[in-house]
């Protein structure tokens, strides 16, 4: 459609509706398809059939622009055609949903791609997941999540790319693509919408939903750049986050909606505020009723309120009434919806073909793309004497033991809804269709799956955990598995925590392992057999004693649905592990939060003794990674000595594979500024590029700084600056990058 029929259309129906129709365009309500009431005495006030009895009444009086958590594509043809048939303006339902890493196919959380430092397989995951949603009649997932995160006892570190924004705005601008593709109309894309706008990663004590406090530095040079590279990308939405920033609750604030990513960043897409959070102004004692609530969001520049019952936005018409929100600016919020929706093609049709999305949901293809993305994300943290790849010939037993060894559910992580749990492929089951019936493949379980109630409402599907039956002894089993560990000729051991341990409401004041996972860990160690041990965690969790007693650790995050295929072939050789951390694996909570890219300070030789108790440095450090092989680098060559503050400057390095096995090579750009306006990070990453080379080969690796990648937010000048000095440059497989250069500019 052209942007003149859309603008026509739009205008169109915009005439034509009364101020509570266009609160009603204004506000998405939870729908929660096909999700079970909670038991009568549990916790959860959230009643699901009430929810849509709702949602529905209010769709046919034309008081609902979008709806949320529905995924199924006959409920959506069907409450589609309420909408449409039931108003006499016929607008379509907007449909949202939380397509985080796949939408039935699941791929590896979001941390995990970020960990593959490889934007291509987010934006190839992100355009599946998308194709798989649009099927089935969903126009929008709120994702990516791109808040920097640099404090693991946050759950939600898992959504998002982890510590460094240079990551962070590459696989923010790589999912927004894959989202969104280059049509939203052909039907196999939705509109991204990048959040939680802005800062939510630094909640205080990495506690959830708890208050952000961040400088102007802070705020400008590490908590945006995620959001302005998706709004690069083309985002047509964005998600404001929950926290106030700085005392401003992120809803009402009008400087980050309208001053920075309107008026800066010069985006054109609508905004959607968190669940509740125009109502929640109110509970946040910021806006004294529902009409203050509604002036205080629209007046900031948000557009729709994602609501439960209680919408914020009912006091819409009286706001406008009061004069407290003009016509002009909630004209403009629906007009923002709905040229979405022309866009989309739905004012045209709404509806999806039900056999169609079948077959799409369906695709094989789908699963074989799941399995290659997580074989791009496994980080090996150790590996002495090249305990891995095992040898599958020279195997004739593998113990498969822990809690997360033949476990679905827990494998997919949280922020999956739609998945079959019974096509995800175990590690069990990948470990044995990899080794064939020549070796024997057994199973302890070691100790039990400590059941973490999650008070969210979707702690009542019962697809969502894994419980031991109730005759589980824990005694018996630990002890079960240290005996077969005993007769195994290695043992691959799978610990770290399920999915409802981490993600949305789920900080942890402490990373050790839950429940008595150490204690097996230690037993099983103490047999003599090797163990190989995998850790299914999207947070550094206590590796102290690992790190010292097992020869080889991997991180494998949370794989999804052809995970334990995936991990099979890496085990086995297959595959050489490539993936590099993309947070900093601290040694203990107390040194949190720690980061690579901290300030020098004006000691810098002592920076490692800041404390008495234990080494001032992480366990493993911010790009570690290893693989099967080893890289030389060789040859770093700079274009020019020295530069202005507009030149760019080519940077070229040799990277060779030393070893005798094929393998991809994280290649990480360094650079720190010596002196200047500021004091700079100790080193900050400015390029990565991923690459395959073949044993005994080299490859020509190129980089090209731009004075944006030397610029940095200056709070004395509030504002962006080129400072004239000297920069160290350090091209590696890691943070602690040693090849070194140094230009400068002038
Ligand atoms: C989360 C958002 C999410 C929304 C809808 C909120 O609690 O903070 O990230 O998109 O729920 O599920």
């Amino acid at each position: 459609m052209s942007s003149k029929t859309i603008s026509d259309r739009v205008e169109a129906l915009l005439a034509e509706m009364t101020i509570e129709e266009k609160a009603g365009q204004l506000t998405q309500y939870f729908y929660f398809g096909g999700l079970p009431d909670p038991e009568p005495g549990t916790e959860i006030h959230v009643v699901p059939s009430k929810m849509r009895a709702y949602v529905e009444a209010q769709a046919k009086i034309g008081g609902v622009g979008s709806v949320l958590f529905v995924r199924d594509a006959a409920e959506l043809n069907r409450l589609q055609k309420l909408t449409v048939e039931g108003h006499r303006l016929g607008i379509p339902l907007l449909v949202g949903y939380d397509v985080i890493h796949g939408f039935k196919t699941i791929f590896p959380m979001p941390l995990a791609v970020a960990a593959s430092f490889e934007p291509a397989i987010a934006e190839r995951g992100q355009s599946i997941a998308a194709k798989e949603a649009r099927s089935i009649g969903i126009h929008w997932t709120f994702a990516p999540m791109v808040d920097i995160a640099r404090d693991p006892r946050w759950g939600r570190i898992i959504e998002g790319a982890g510590e460094d924004p240079y990551l962070g705005a590459a696989m923010a601008a790589a999912q927004v693509r894959g989202f969104q593709g280059s049509d939203l109309a052909a039907g196999e894309n939705v509109l991204a919408g990048p959040k939680h706008f802005a800062a939510y990663g630094a909640s205080l004590g990495g506690r959830d939903y708890d208050e952000v406090n961040v400088s102007d530095s802070e705020l400008h040079n590490v908590y945006l750049p995620p959001f302005e590279a998706a709004v690069k990308a083309g985002a047509e939405n964005f998600m404001t986050a929950y926290m106030g920033v700085n005392g401003i609750p992120a809803t009402a604030n009008k400087y980050l909606i309208t001053d920075v990513l309107r008026n800066e960043w010069g985006f054109k897409g609508f905004l959607v505020s968190d669940a509740n959070a125009v109502f929640n102004l109110i509970t946040h004692k910021f806006a004294k009723d529902k009409a203050a609530a509604s002036a205080a969001a629209l007046n900031a520049g948000l557009d729709m309120e994602m609501a439960m019952i209680e919408s914020g936005y009912a006091g819409i018409p009286e706001a406008v009434a009061n004069n407290e929100v003009s016509i002009e600016i909630i004209d403009d919020a629906v007009r923002r919806v709905l040229t979405a929706k022309a866009k989309l093609g739905l004012l045209d049709n709404p509806y999806v073909d039900v056999e169609r999305s079948q077959k799409v949901l369906n695709d094989p293809a789908h699963r074989i793309a799941a399995r290659e993305s997580a074989e791009k994300t496994f980080v090996l943290l150790k590996n002495e004497k090249n305990a891995l790849p095992l040898d599958a010939a020279n195997l004739k037993s593998i113990a498969v033991i822990g809690p997360f060894g033949d476990n679905k559910r827990d494998l997919l992580g949280p922020w999956s809804f739609a998945f079959d749990v019974n096509e995800t492929i175990s590690i069990l089951d990948g470990i044995k269709s990899r080794v064939g019936a020549g070796v024997k493949v057994e199973y302890a379980q070691g100790v039990a799956h400590e059941r973490r109630i999650h008070p969210s409402i979707f702690d009542g599907d019962p697809n969502n955990h894994v419980n031991d039956p109730a005759d589980f002894n824990e005694e018996v089993e630990f002890a079960k598995a240290v005996a077969l560990a005993k007769i195994s000729d290695v043992v691959v051991m799978v610990l770290g925590e399920q999915q409802a341990q981490i993600g949305e409401q789920a900080a942890r004041s402490t990373f050790e392992l839950p429940g008595r996972q150490l204690e097996l860990l230690k037993a099983v160690a103490a047999t003599g057999t090797k163990v190989v041990l995998l850790m299914q965690s999207g947070r550094p969790l206590d590796l102290n004693w690992a790190s010292e007693n097992i020869p080889a650790i991997m991180n494998i995050w949370y794989p999804g649905t052809s995970g334990g295929a995936a991990i099979a072939n890496t085990l086995f050789g297959d595959i050489s592990p490539a993936g590099r951390l993309p947070i900093t694996w601290v040694r203990s909570v107390g040194q949190v939060p720690m980061i690579y890219s901290r300030h020098v300070s004006h000691e810098p030789h002592n920076s490692d003794n800041r404390y008495w108790n234990e080494p001032g440095s992480p366990l493993y450090i911010f790009g570690h990674g290893l693989s099967y092989t080893n890289f030389a680098y060789s040859d770093l060559s700079l274009d020019k000595k020295a530069l202005s503050k507009t030149d760019s400057l080519n940077v070229d390095v040799v990277v060779t594979n030393t070893g005798n096995r094929d393998s991809d090579e994280v290649v990480q750009l360094y650079i720190h500024q010596r002196y200047g306006t500021a004091i700079r990070p100790i080193r900050e990453m400015k390029g990565f590029k991923r690459l395959h080379i073949k044993a005994g080969e080299s490859a020509n690796v190129s980089f090209v700084l731009t004075p944006r990648e030397l610029r940095y937010w200056n709070a004395a000048v509030k504002g962006w600056v080129n400072d004239s000095t000297h920069f160290d440059i350090w091209v590696g497989g890691s943070s602690a990058a040693e090849l070194h250069g140094e230009f400068e500019v002038k």
